[in-house]
């Protein structure tokens, strides 16, 4: 089984390798910084490229994550935006076809009900991955915790983990409630769905328990002594709630929040491992 990992050097795509290299092999792709020497580059809003990357490695599956992840950079380069978050998908699903590759696309929560322009172009993108003809998988995480290899990027974990690095009182959100995802849960569905070829869904990975940021990163930070402040940032964003009963349903892992603080605690206290 032949996976080509888009964007590999992120938050998510790196941790994503680290685990599903253990399991499968995986060829990965960065855009700018190359995180690991064995990664190739791709600029996927190039529909040329795409093909001949596609062409040349033939995957099985694709998997992408390379998206921007948040709706910000849109007010500065809104077409830039679109490129990347929407038209990229079809050159990715239009070269899939022409593989016979399978596509896993991470999408978000904000699709359920989107209020921006980041949560429209993964309702266009989810639609885009559903034509792939030999299968689709759409992943929704909600906000990802955990550590990766990748501790640079400006992504909301990262930010928990600095304010340990450079023992700093960092101020977190207290408006916003959601539930957690925990990062090595969405490997771990990944590998299951794939070792159970269960495709053509779209399945929420989440763990069931209501928190903010401000709780999030209390919880994480506590263990190592570092406090932090809570602060309300005034976020309307709706809570959109998930129950594990679909991720029990299809045979999926399921991860609690009690799990997710416990696993990020020790991948804290043994950061070499998560290294690539
Ligand atoms: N982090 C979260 O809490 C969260 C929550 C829900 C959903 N998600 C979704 O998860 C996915 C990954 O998010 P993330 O937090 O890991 O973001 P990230 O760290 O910013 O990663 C984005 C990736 O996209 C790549 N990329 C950007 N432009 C590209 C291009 N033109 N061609 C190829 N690759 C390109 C980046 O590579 P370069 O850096 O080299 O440009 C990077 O590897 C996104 O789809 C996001 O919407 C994330």
């Amino acid at each position: 089984m032949k996976i080509l990992l888009i964007g590999a050097n992120g938050y998510l795509g790196a941790r994503l390798f680290l685990d599903l290299r253990k399991k499968f092999e995986v060829i990965g792709t960065y855009h700018k910084s190359q995180l690991c020497a064995d990664f190739i580059q791709l600029d996927i809003t190039d529909a040329h490229q795409v093909r001949e990357v596609f062409e040349q490695y033939q995957p099985d599956i694709v998997i992408h994550p390379a998206n921007h992840a948040s709706p910000r950079p849109a007010a500065n380069d809104p077409q830039g935006y679109q490129a990347l978050n929407q038209q990229a998908t079809n050159h990715i699903v239009a070269a899939a076809n022409t593989v016979g590759a399978k596509v896993i696309f991470i999408s978000s929560f904000a699709a359920i009900t989107p209020g921006d322009i980041y949560g429209q172009l993964k309702v266009q993108s989810e639609e885009s991955v559903k034509k792939t003809t030999a299968g689709y998988l759409i992943i929704r995480p909600s906000l990802i915790l955990g550590l990766s290899p990748n501790t640079e990027n400006d992504r909301p974990f990262n930010r928990v983990l600095k304010c340990l690095d450079t023992n700093t009182v960092g101020e977190f959100d207290t408006s916003w409630q959601f539930q957690p995802t925990y990062v090595g849960h969405v490997s771990a569905v990944i590998d299951v769905a794939i070792k159970k070829n269960l495709f053509n869904q779209t399945i929420h990975v989440t763990s069931p328990s209501v928190q903010t940021q401000y709780s999030t990163a209390k919880d994480i930070l506590a263990p190592f002594g570092v406090t932090v402040k809570p602060v309300d940032k005034g976020l309307t964003l709706p809570l959109q709630e998930c129950d594990e009963h679909e991720l029990k349903a299809l045979g999926l892992p399921t991860c609690s929040y009690q799990e997710m603080l416990t696993r990020i605690h020790e991948e804290i206290q043994n950061r070499s491992d998560y290294q690539l």
